[in-house]
C-alpha cells in the first residue's frame, strides 16, 4: 500500500498531539500532489464538489483565512466564511449553540479559530461534521505546523535528523507547541530558545517521552542557532500577554533576541529561515533576513494551500479510492 492509500483514522483535525508519525506523512504526501496542481493553468479538482466548508474565525487572520477559501474552492467545494464581528456570539449566543446552528445548514467540515484553547475540541463534540482546528488560543495550530514540515521536507529533502530552532515567544505560540510536536514526531531535533519569562519550564515534555528527548530549551539565540539547519522564528503575542511586561522594551528583545545576518552566520550554510507571519519587521527579525537567500517565508504560505486542501480532503471527501476522488485528477 503506498502512503496515498493509506487510510486517515480521524475524524477531527484538532492538534498534532493525537496524530502518529504516519498520519502526518500522509498529509504531507498528499499536499505535494496538491502543489503540483498549483503550477497548472487550472487550479481546481472536482474532489469535494457539493460538499460545505465553514471557515468559523473567532480572531483575526489574514493568511490561514484565505489559505482555507482557497484549499476549499480549488477542491470546489462551497465555502462560507464567517467572521466573529458579523456573528451571533457578539450578541450573546454560545459557542456551542453557534456550532448546532450551523449544524442545522449541514455542513462536511468547520474549520475554527479561536482564542479559547480547547474551542475546536468543543464544537466537535457537538456537531457531525469533520472539525479542523485553525488554531485555538496557546493551544494548538496543526495546519501551521503541517505547512511547515511540508515547506522543511522539500528544502531540506527529510526531517529526520535535522536541527531545527524555533525563536520567539515560545509561551503564548500555538505554532510552537503544534510545531515541536509534530518536528519530533518526525525525528527533528528542536531547540527552543526566548527571554526566559516567555519559555515555560517543561516545555521539552509537552509530548511525554517523545519530545523530552528531543526537545531543548536555550536562553541565548546565537546559541540555539549554531549549526542549526532550519531557523523558525515567532511574533511576540502581544494580544496575549497580560499583566506586567515579559521584557523591557522591543528595541532590546530585537538586540538579544531578534534574527539578524550576523546571528544567522552562526547557523548551517544552507540553513532555511521561517516565520509563520505576520513579521514585525525589525523585532524578531530584520528585513534583510526576512527578504533574504535564505528565507523560504512565502514558499511556507504556498505550501499552506496545499496542506490545507489535503487535510480537507481527507476530513471532509470521499473515501479515498472512491470513483473520482483522485487528489491530483480531473479538470
Ligand atoms: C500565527 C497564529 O495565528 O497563531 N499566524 C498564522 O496562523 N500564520 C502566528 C502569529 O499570529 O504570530
Amino acid at each position: 500500500m503506498t502512503t496515498a492509500e493509506r487510510p486517515f483514522p480521524h475524524r477531527h483535525l484538532l492538534g498534532i498531539a493525537p496524530l502518529a508519525a504516519a498520519d502526518l506523512e500522509r498529509i504531507l504526501d498528499l499536499s505535494e500532489r496538491f502543489v503540483e496542481l498549483h503550477e497548472r493553468p487550472i487550479k481546481k479538482v472536482p474532489t469535494l464538489r457539493g460538499r460545505t466548508v465553514i471557515n468559523l474565525f473567532f480572531e483575526p487572520s489574514t493568511r490561514t483565512r484565505v489559505s482555507f477559501e482557497i484549499a476549499a474552492k480549488r477542491l470546489s467545494a462551497d465555502a462560507i466564511n464567517v467572521s466573529a464581528a458579523g456573528s451571533s456570539t457578539g450578541k450573546g449566543e454560545t459557542l456551542v449553540d453557534t456550532a448546532q446552528n450551523l449544524m442545522a445548514m449541514h455542513p462536511d467540515v468547520i474549520v475554527v479559530r479561536h482564542g479559547g484553547s480547547g474551542a475546536p475540541a468543543l464544537i466537535a463534540k457537538h456537531v457531525d461534521a469533520a472539525v479542523i482546528n485553525a488554531g485555538d488560543g496557546t493551544h494548538e495550530h496543526p495546519t501551521q505546523a503541517l505547512l511547515d514540515c511540508a515547506t522543511i521536507r522539500h528544502h531540506k529533502g527529510q526531517i529526520a535528523g535535522l536541527e531545527v530552532a524555533i525563536v520567539g515567544d515560545i509561551e503564548h505560540s500555538r505554532v510552537a507547541r503544534s510545531g515541536i510536536l509534530a518536528l519530533a514526531k518526525l525525528g527533528a531535533r528542536v531547540r527552543v530558545c526566548a527571554p526566559a519569562t516567555l519559555l515555560p519550564p517543561g516545555i521539552e515534555g509537552i509530548g511525554g517521552e517523545e519530545t523530552a528527548a528531543r526537545v531543548r530549551s536555550f536562553y541565548r539565540v546565537d546559541e540555539a542557532v549554531e549549526g542549526a539547519d532550519v531557523v523558525m522564528m515567532l511574533r511576540i503575542q502581544g494580544e496575549r500577554i497580560g499583566g506586567a511586561p515579559r521584557f523591557a522594551n522591543t528595541r532590546e528583545y530585537a538586540r538579544f533576541f531578534g534574527l539578524t545576518e550576523a546571528v544567522l552566520r552562526r547557523a548551517h550554510p544552507e540553513a532555511i529561515v521561517m516565520h509563520p507571519g505576520p513579521i514585525q519587521r525589525g523585532v524578531e527579525i530584520v528585513p534583510e533576513v526576512a527578504e533574504g537567500p535564505r528565507s523560504v517565508i512565502l514558499d511556507q504560505v504556498s505550501r499552506g494551500v496545499a496542506v490545507r486542501m489535503a487535510a480537507l480532503y481527507l476530513l471532509g471527501g470521499p473515501e479515498p479510492g472512491a470513483e473520482g476522488a483522485g487528489a491530483g485528477g480531473g479538470g
